[in-house]
């Protein structure tokens, strides 16, 4: 069956669907641990959708005739030193394995490198996550270094004591890879970005 999907802006509607999507038992173990300190923050960005300091927090959901199947938040770290993205998502269980994800983060990926100008995007799983390793794989993701300090502050902020994995792609593979892979991608799913 071919398959239709979009990816808009989040807005303040979606975020009780994207709660159900990250509390769902199978998706829920892949999660750091959310504060609803953090839910009311989501709250706040989705709503003003703007930069603040040196951060610009952004969600887009992804949408299958309307209804909300999951969602990548970003979060744009504009540095003195270094332009680049934190990017996470979560996909509803019954659209997994369909190649969606990998469709909708390669649009995500193409805005924040093209019209935001990223230097790099990173993403953090657990080591366990062996679905979403293969999906970084494919979009050409590579495994960095992860300091201790680093992992201290994820353990304490997020209480999690799996062991972090980080991935990242930098504009340079993106234009050398991903352009050309994308286009060898059989899929029955097209994903369309709605500005
Ligand atoms: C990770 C996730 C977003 C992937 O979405 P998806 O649309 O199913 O991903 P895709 O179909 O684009 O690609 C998944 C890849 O994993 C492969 N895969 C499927 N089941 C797998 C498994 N059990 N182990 C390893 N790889 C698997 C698929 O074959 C596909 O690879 P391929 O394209 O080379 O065949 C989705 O599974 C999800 O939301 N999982 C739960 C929450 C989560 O892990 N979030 C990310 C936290 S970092």
């Amino acid at each position: 069956m071919h398959l239709t999907i979009a990816v808009r802006d989040s807005s303040l509607a979606d975020l009780p669907h994207i709660d159900r999507i990250r509390s769902h038992p199978l998706v829920r173990p892949h999660q750091f641990q959310i504060s609803s300190n953090c839910v009311s923050s989501w709250e706040k960005w989705i709503e003003l959708n703007a930069r603040s300091g040196d951060f610009w927090f952004r969600c887009s959901t992804i949408v299958d005739d309307e209804q909300v199947i999951g969602y990548i938040s970003q979060t744009l770290n504009f540095t003195r030193t270094c332009v680049f993205a934190e990017c996470g998502w979560n996909l509803h269980p019954t659209y997994w394995g369909r190649g969606i994800m990998k469709l909708a983060l390669g649009q995500i990926l193409l805005r924040l490198f093209n019209e935001q100008k990223m230097s790099y995007v990173i993403a953090d799983c657990f080591r366990s996550n062996t679905r979403c390793k293969r999906l970084l794989s494919n979009l050409h993701f590579s495994r960095v270094n992860v300091r201790w300090i680093e992992r201290m502050r994820l353990a304490i902020d997020y209480r999690c004591l799996h062991w972090i994995e980080r991935y990242r792609i930098d504009h340079g593979t993106w234009n050398a890879k991903y352009l050309r892979t994308q286009a060898r991608w059989r899929s029955n799913t097209a994903v369309i970005l709605r500005p």
